[in-house]
């Protein structure tokens, strides 16, 4: 017993030092929304090269969770988890002490790159060191951190605003930087990783530490059963077999994002503005209300995600935010109804809520659990990235979007996504609840269908034989 809270106590400490990239990724995505009016003045910025400042966190964020495969398959999660907390003091004194546009500009994009890097392997060394039981549970501290950091970014802006100080508004950023940096120093390699290398002994000490328990000898069978001779590559990732776990997670990173998420964190006191708020201030107090509901309903939803299991809560939260953007879209179509504005703020709550409970988590968690461990560096960089892309897609349409069908039609389209979103779900999403990552590997390989994959089988099945991996996977070219 005593070993045992030992061990969750291990664990909880180490997944809340790797989640501070979490808080950084939330800090450096969210101060920019503050910052920005200053900076605009400042360097005399144009409205493109005011877009192109926001987004370059985003462009550099594609680019990092891109390149994050390959890089932690290779030198392992902890050391890629150092060099995300050095890149993120380097982009954040270079944005702070910018001279000019451009070199914040560039300082941006370094920052997007440590925010790609670190938002692909936070989630998957969690996911990798986590008991199967707490596994969504720590997973989705990233999430929380996430929201902290956004939280954290309002503040902090709402303290420097008073005198316009973007530089520290910026800077401040560089300190949980320097705690992550000293934190990666502590923190135990992933064993899985080190099993994946063939470190066995290594990674079995590793293991036992972890677990605090000498008994690790189920785990590391599974383990290293999970592993084949071969190294994954990007083709198999399009392999008859992976196909359906490729369709599973870039539909959730795509359903995350173009069902509307960061039209309000980034835009929440542009839109209450629009809704009637004209004060600023009432404007962005009101986002920081948002910034904390955000917060709220991301802990309400980390002891549901392995109680009540991932799939209810999906459902749920989409049909939730459907209803919100309905109930948005509706206050916007009538302008002249001033008092449909409290329909505005409390379904713009309301929708980050059903966010916080479901995509929000939920889709980090599920992509860092679904990919065969050979496979899995590369597979989630591609799902990650491409969760960047689709951000960066909805950040550049939605001023277009408003141009051509309005802010109501707009929250239309949302809306359409999130039913869209809905039948996704409930037709391929598994439920990964209490399965360990290696039993979802086994259920692939066994060809079950995708919402199958996180079926466990009776207790004295739980390690049957692997069967063959088939000749997609195993005829596979090593790069
Ligand atoms: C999303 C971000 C979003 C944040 C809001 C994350 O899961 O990937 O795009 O800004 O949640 O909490």
């Amino acid at each position: 017993m005593v070993a045992r809270i030992r061990s969750y106590y291990l664990v909880y400490f180490i997944s809340a030092f790797a989640a501070i990239t979490g808080l950084l990724f939330g800090y450096d995505t969210g101060v920019i929304s503050g910052a920005i009016l200053f900076i605009r003045k400042d360097f005399h910025l144009t409205s493109m090269m005011t877009g192109v400042t926001v987004s370059a966190v985003l462009m550099g964020a594609f680019l990092g969770s891109a390149i994050s495969g390959k890089m932690t398959d290779e030198i392992g999660r902890r050391k890629a988890l150092v060099i995300v907390s050095v890149i993120f003091v380097i982009g954040t004194l270079m944005t702070a002490a910018a001279p000019s546009d451009l070199i914040l500009i560039i300082g941006r994009a370094i920052l997007g790159m440590a925010i790609g890097i670190g938002s692909f392997t936070a989630p998957l060394y969690l996911a990798e060191i986590a008991p199967p039981n707490i596994r969504g549970f720590l997973v989705s501290l990233n999430q929380l951190a996430i929201t902290l950091g956004i939280i954290l970014a309002y503040i902090i802006d709402y303290i420097f605003a008073a005198n316009g100080d973007w530089r520290w508004m910026l800077g401040f950023g560089v300190l949980p930087a320097v705690i992550l940096f000293v934190g990666t120093y502590f923190l135990p390699e992933s064993p899985r990783w080190m099993v994946f290398k063939g470190m066995l002994l290594e990674a079995e000490e590793n293991l036992k530490n972890i677990r605090a328990t000498e008994d690790v000898t189920r785990e590391m069978t599974e383990i290293k059963q999970s592993i084949q001779e071969k190294r994954g590559t990007w083709r198999m990732l399009f392999s008859k077999r992976l196909r359906p776990i490729m369709y599973i997670s870039l539909g959730l990173a795509f359903f995350q994002q173009v069902t509307g998420i960061n039209t309000i964190i980034y835009y929440a006191p542009t839109i209450l503005q629009q809704a009637g708020f004209s004060e600023a201030t009432t404007a962005i107090l009101a986002t920081l209300a948002i910034g904390i509901f955000n917060v709220v309903f991301t802990v309400i939803a980390l002891p549901l995600i392995d109680r009540w299991g991932r799939r209810p809560l999906l459902l749920m939260g989409l049909a939730g935010m459907f209803i919100s953007l309905a109930a948005q879209s509706i206050a916007f179509y009538f302008p002249e109804l001033t008092y449909l504005r409290w329909l505005t703020v409390g379904s713009m709550i309301f929708y980050i809520a059903c966010f916080a409970m479901s995509l929000g988590p939920i889709m980090w968690l599920v992509i860092s659990e679904i990919f065969p461990l050979q496979i899995r560096g590369v597979g989630i960089s591609v799902a990650i990235s491409c969760c960047w892309a689709f951000n960066m897609l909805v950040a550049m349409t939605l001023l277009t979007l408003i141009d051509a069908v309005g802010i109501s039609g707009t929250f239309w389209i949302y809306a359409i996504l999130c039913v869209l979103g809905v039948l996704f779900v409930y037709f391929l999403v598994p439920e990964t609840k209490g399965c360990t990552l290696e039993q979802i590997e086994k259920n692939l390989r066994a060809g079950k269908a995708p919402r199958q994959l996180g079926i466990t089988l009776g207790k004295k099945n739980l390690l049957p034989e692997l069967p063959s991996m088939g000749p997609e996977i195993e005829g596979v070219v090593v790069e």
